[in-house]
């Protein structure tokens, strides 16, 4: 094991997650976890391991920490022989659609489990050099039962889990092979977090209805200990927002934004920006737009940004092909020489573009199928000019849709492209008066509870792990 120094005694934060943040503002970041946790791991002068761009032959080294100026990050070069079965296959063509209820995206393959299981165990010896360091937080679906083996590897520090995405109802999670061995390990964490209730229940009720375990005032008691069930709603930092608005951009990020922006001169358009993703809703989205046009023509673009995502997973192939038929029927009905209904971007944008982009839309339209969080609804929000903000339609199954309430943003069922092509229509017509009262509202609540708080929130609360329990009782 690697000799390690933390120069930051107070805090000592491990955070892991598969996907790592670019370390570099000037790189375009599309994943909201990645977006999300830089700045965290930046002032907490922790260590951030995840996966490199590199494979290696499987061979454990030691921990490969690199200072980024506050904290450290660690690349690990996962196992090229298991990294298909482990990325591609099990996080996301079985995981990723059952978590987001979409059974007949699924595919699944006892072989993809077991890469699975041996990618976490190779993350997890790796992680074993920062073994004294103070809590280990890790992150998302592609590392449910890295806790419960750095466990067995001894490890014997307060350890954390957030699922970035939905949890679904028991009958979803029981389609993933091997569920109750995953499901097993996942209560060796002292602490997992959600981001809704509905989350939290779904997970309670699978405990309950599979191993008899009742969720007591937001514990589950087990022979091992206790694990904490709590709700995190995670949050942008408005602040970092307002001074994407203010900053210059590079001349080739500026040069893309004015000439898309060109379209639009003069004319009312309504942006979506989403991973091109089927959990996403982006088809549907494009049908109310179809819908919309052939009541009121020409009445408002829409700017469709979707970079490419998991682009060698069958179902993301599939689905990006439908999304481009999709999109060129519309145009080629409802447009004209000289307007074009939607514009479609498959590229990448820096997040102070996006703003710029944000705040020149009439509305922003959000519509996933199912979402964990969805943090381009808070973004748009918080882009707005308070005087004259635009309207976000959001999808009821985002999570988001916990935050944000009927008052605030217009509600929608994603599956239903006439609700969506009603309530474009209602934001674009919406008065002032009403645009900004549930602008201010949204925003409030933007404010009150930053991606600073939910990290701090959440490391106090896993923390509490290491106050009421001897590190001793473990050994
Ligand atoms: C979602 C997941 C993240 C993931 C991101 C981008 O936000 O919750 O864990 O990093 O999508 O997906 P990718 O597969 O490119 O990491």
């Amino acid at each position: 094991a690697a000799d390690v120094v933390n120069p930051q005694p107070d805090l000592k934060l491990v955070v892991i997650s598969n996907r790592i943040a670019p370390f570099d503002p000037n790189k375009p970041q599309t994943g909201g976890l990645a977006a999300a946790l830089e700045p965290v791991v930046q002032r907490s002068g922790g260590v951030w391991v995840g996966s490199s761009e590199n494979r290696g032959d499987g061979t454990q080294v030691p921990l490969p920490l690199v200072e980024t100026g506050a904290g450290f990050v660690a690349r690990l070069d996962l196992p090229a022989a298991d990294h298909a079965g482990y990325y591609r296959g099990f996080s996301n063509s079985t995981l990723w659609p059952a978590l987001h209820s979409l059974p007949d995206r699924m595919s699944v393959s006892e072989d993809d489990y077991e890469c699975y299981q041996r990618t976490n165990s190779y993350i997890a010896g790796a992680v074993y050099d920062v073994r004294d360091w103070d809590v280990f937080w890790v992150h998302d679906y592609h590392l449910l039962p890295l806790g419960a083996q750095l466990n067995e590897l001894g490890i014997d520090r307060p350890t954390g889990f957030f699922l970035h995405t939905p949890w679904p109802e028991p009958d979803m999670v029981d389609r993933v092979p091997n569920h109750r061995e995953l499901m097993k390990s996942t209560l060796k964490y002292d602490l997992a977090g959600f981001q809704t209730n509905r989350d939290l229940n779904n997970y309670s009720a699978y405990l309950r209805t599979h191993f008899g375990l009742e969720t007591k005032d937001g514990v589950v008691t087990t022979e091992r200990g206790q694990t904490r069930l709590k709700k995190f709603p995670i949050g942008i930092d408005p602040k970092q927002f307002a001074d994407y608005l203010a900053a210059d951009l590079s001349p080739a990020e500026q040069g893309k934004v004015s000439s898309l922006l060109q379209n639009f001169e003069g004319a009312k358009f309504a942006i979506g920006v989403d991973r091109l993703d089927y959990t996403k809703g982006i088809d549907k989205r494009v049908e109310g737009f179809n819908q919309l046009l052939r009541t009121e023509p020409r009445s408002i673009s829409l700017l469709q940004i979707a970079p490419s995502s998991r682009a060698d997973v069958e179902q993301y192939q599939k689905y990006k092909d439908d999304v481009k038929s999709a999109i060129n029927r519309v145009n080629a009905k409802h447009g004209t020489d000289r307007w074009s209904p939607i514009h479609y971007r498959n590229d990448s944008f820096s997040q102070a573009a996006l703003a710029r982009l944000y705040r020149a839309a009439h509305v922003g339209v959000v519509t996933p199928l199912r979402d964990g969080m969805n943090l381009v609804a808070k973004e748009y929000v918080a882009a707005q000019d308070p005087k004259d903000p635009g309207v976000l339609v959001l999808s009821k199954f985002a999570g988001a849709a916990e935050d944000f309430n009927e008052n605030e943003a217009l509600l929608v069922d994603p599956n239903h492209p006439e609700e969506i092509a009603a309530a474009i229509s209602k934001a674009s017509h919406m008065p002032l008066e009403e645009r900004v009262t549930r602008w201010r509202s949204m925003m409030d609540k933007i404010e009150s509870y930053t991606i600073h708080d939910w990290a701090a929130d959440y490391v106090s609360e896993l923390d509490k792990s290491r106050v009421t329990v001897p590190a001793d009782q473990f050994h």
